[in-house]
């Protein structure tokens, strides 16, 4: 059975509070193999590319600045059923609203700064893999 991808950031609020080990350990618990990963930051002009998508939303201006604001983890992670299971792993973009358990409801503080990102399709996981990595950068 061919695994599949899903990319992932842990935000620069997960970074700050010092949780990317707790993140990364809930990440291989859950059976996903590390295909890249990188200490990285966006820059404001970059963070506006990878939220293009989102750029008539109100919002837009708020989570360029905040996504550009300090380090973060990006990663590509391999196991079946990546993108949907990932989702689940991560919990509701709202921490309120995420499930007990969840990397979110842990670990995240608000709708804004809600500590990891997780692709919502398996062709946005290919598309923003290559935004973060070169082809010689996947294991
Ligand atoms: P992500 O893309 O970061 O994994 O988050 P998501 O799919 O759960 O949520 P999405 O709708 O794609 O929104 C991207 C990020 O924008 C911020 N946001 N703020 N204030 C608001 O109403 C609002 N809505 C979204 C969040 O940080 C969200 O993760
Ligand atoms: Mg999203």
């Amino acid at each position: 059975m061919a695994a599949n991808r899903t990319f992932t950031m842990l935000k620069p609020d997960a970074v700050r509070a010092g949780n990317i080990g707790n993140i990364l350990q809930m990440i291989n618990a859950a059976g996903y193999r590390i295909v890249a990963m990188k200490l990285t930051q966006l820059s404001l002009e970059k963070a506006g590319e990878f939220y293009e998508v989102h750029k008539e939303r109100p919002f837009y201006g708020e989570l360029c600045a905040f996504m550009s604001s300090g380090p973060i983890v990006a990663a590509i992670l391999e196991k079946d059923n990546a993108v949907e299971d990932f989702r689940t792993l991560i919990g509701a973009t709202n921490p309120a609203n995420a499930a007990p358990g969840t990397i979110r409801a842990k670990y995240a503080t608000s709708m804004g700064e809600n500590a990891v990102h997780g692709s919502d399709s398996d062709e946005n996981a290919a598309i923003e893999g290559a935004f973060h990595f070169a082809g010689v950068e996947l294991f």
